[in-house]
């Protein structure tokens, strides 16, 4: 690919969609399938909104056919979907289901004659539960051979045909909701634990990317991370300190650690001081640095503001309000360190989220020049109320809008000279939103829901569907 002063999408560009088998699968017991920690999770009172659970979620399990040939039909070139490892190994080690293999055979074989590159995430939350109840699941190492295994069980199944492999999906979320915010499984709040925990998926990645390298696979293979670039909120020196402060914690925390194998050295000191920062030995540092990405995978919804914090109250992680709870994470942040804020420039979705397209030119170019890695932009999209009209059009033209604003922003950074591989936006067919439920629409594909409809989950195109079949025609060249 060329990229040098590009100032247009590369003729190979990955105009996609993504999803995840928690979110759309269901079928949760079926063929073999075991539980996972989410199986269990939503069924605890008050978790999820209305008790939303993703037992059906929306079928695509059984109607994988209809909507790949949708993707077909709106001409996507390549589809990101997660493997369920509980459908691979329902225990989460030991014997193979073959029916589970089969099934992401099935579904890839079919993307491929559709001319549709699968983007295969290997953990999107969904742990087996068996290994979280055997040993506390990524609170413990033995996860680090369990995870190895089962990706590169799925290496060896899948990857003759499959390009794009990521990881691990939002380490960042599902760390810090599962372990500070209890909005995620295992839902406790230990700073120590966390940051443990934390320190054995970094392991897991890792190890994972190793194996994959080691192996010879062809393609190749990255996390996805969860990025909201931060901004100070003026020219005050204490708050681009704590701008500083909060990249150093929110996301080169992370990316670092994929990258260079190293924690930023401030961060270190500061989670020593507090006796909460994880042991690391020199076997450690080595796999480390043994497992640096092929690419970094971009997670991009918004941007934060960020503000001194004075050394007062309690500690919050939250350096993205992904909860599902209506409202803002303004007074979110490390006292001593920093906090966000409201930005005055920037207008919110239905859930408060910053809608900041510049936000994502700034993410791909902050990634690039410290990472110098190519970038695939594996999610970005606006959650919404859609309204299902009475001929079945859902005219989104928000949400037409927001991806539209996006799309240019990703079109400057390539001409700034970022690698973007490609743009999977997050989601194809509208899908369980963990715990907001179903009624936080992202996808192209309106899938209804309603109490009387529910059962048949029928498929409807919004206006977006249209509009970004358009832009595939056209490679991005008309925005
Ligand atoms: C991040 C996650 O990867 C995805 O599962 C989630 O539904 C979206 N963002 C929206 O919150």
């Amino acid at each position: 690919m060329e990229y040098e002063k590009m100032s247009h999408f590369p003729t190979d560009f990955l105009w996609g969609a993504s999803s995840a088998a928690y979110q759309i699968e269901g079928a949760y017991r079926e063929d073999g399938k075991g539980l996972s920690v989410w199986d269990k999770f939503v069924r605890i009172p008050g978790k999820t909104f209305k008790g939303t659970n993703g037992d059906v979620a929306v079928d695509h399990y059984h109607r994988f056919e209809e909507d790949v040939a949708l993707m077909k039909e709106q001409g996507l070139k390549a589809y990101r979907f997660s493997i369920a490892w509980t459908r691979i190994f329902p225990e989460g080690k030991g014997q193979v289901n073959q029916k589970g293999i089969d099934f992401y055979n099935r579904l890839i074989d079919e993307l491929i004659a559709n001319q549709i590159e699968p983007v295969v995430t290997l953990y999107h939350w969904d742990l087996p539960q068996a290994l979280q109840d055997e040993y506390g699941g990524w609170e413990s190492r033995e996860i680090v051979t369990d995870f190895t295994n089962y990706a590169k069980t799925c290496f060896d199944a899948f990857g003759d045909r499959v390009n794009y492999w990521v990881s691990l999906n939002e380490q960042n979320v599902f760390i810090s909701h599962g372990y500070q915010m209890e909005s995620h499984p295992p839902a406790v709040n230990d700073e120590k634990r966390m940051y443990a925990a934390n320190h054995i998926a970094n392991l897991a990645n890792a190890s994972a990317i190793k194996t994959f390298h080691d192996g010879h696979y062809q393609g190749g293979i990255g996390p996805s991370f969860a990025y909201s670039p931060g901004y100070a909120v003026n020219g005050d020196p204490k708050n681009q300190v704590a701008a500083t402060n909060y990249e150093d914690y929110a996301a080169h925390f992370w990316m670092d650690v994929y990258v260079y194998g190293r924690y930023p050295k401030m961060i270190y000191k500061w989670l020593t001081e507090r006796g909460t920062a994880p042991v690391i030995t020199e076997a450690d540092q080595a796999l480390l640095i043994a497992g640096k990405p092929d690419f970094m995978g971009l997670n991009y919804y918004q941007t934060q503001t960020i503000a001194a914090n004075p050394l007062v109250g309690g500690v919050g992680l939250a350096a993205e309000n992904n909860t599902g709870k209506k409202g803002t994470s303004s007074e979110s942040g490390v006292p001593g360190m920093f906090k966000t804020t409201n930005n005055e420039f920037l207008k919110q979705t239905d859930w408060d989220w910053n809608i900041d397209p510049e936000g994502l030119r700034i993410a791909l170019r902050r990634i690039d020049s410290r990472y110098d890695l190519p970038v695939l932009i594996t999610e970005n999209g606006l959650g919404a109320y859609d309204k299902l009209e009475e001929d079945h059009q859902i005219h989104d033209d928000y949400r037409i809008y927001f991806i539209n604003e996006h799309i240019k922003a990703i079109k400057e950074a390539i001409s700034d000279g970022v690698k973007v591989i490609g743009y999977t936006t997050w989601s194809f067919t509208d899908l369980l939103s963990w715990s907001n439920g179903y009624q936080k629409r992202y996808g192209f594909v309106y899938v209804d829901r309603d109490e009387e409809s529910a059962k048949e989950l029928k498929r409807y195109k919004k206006d977006s569907f249209y509009w970004y079949q358009k832009v595939i025609q056209e490679n991005g060249r008309y925005l």
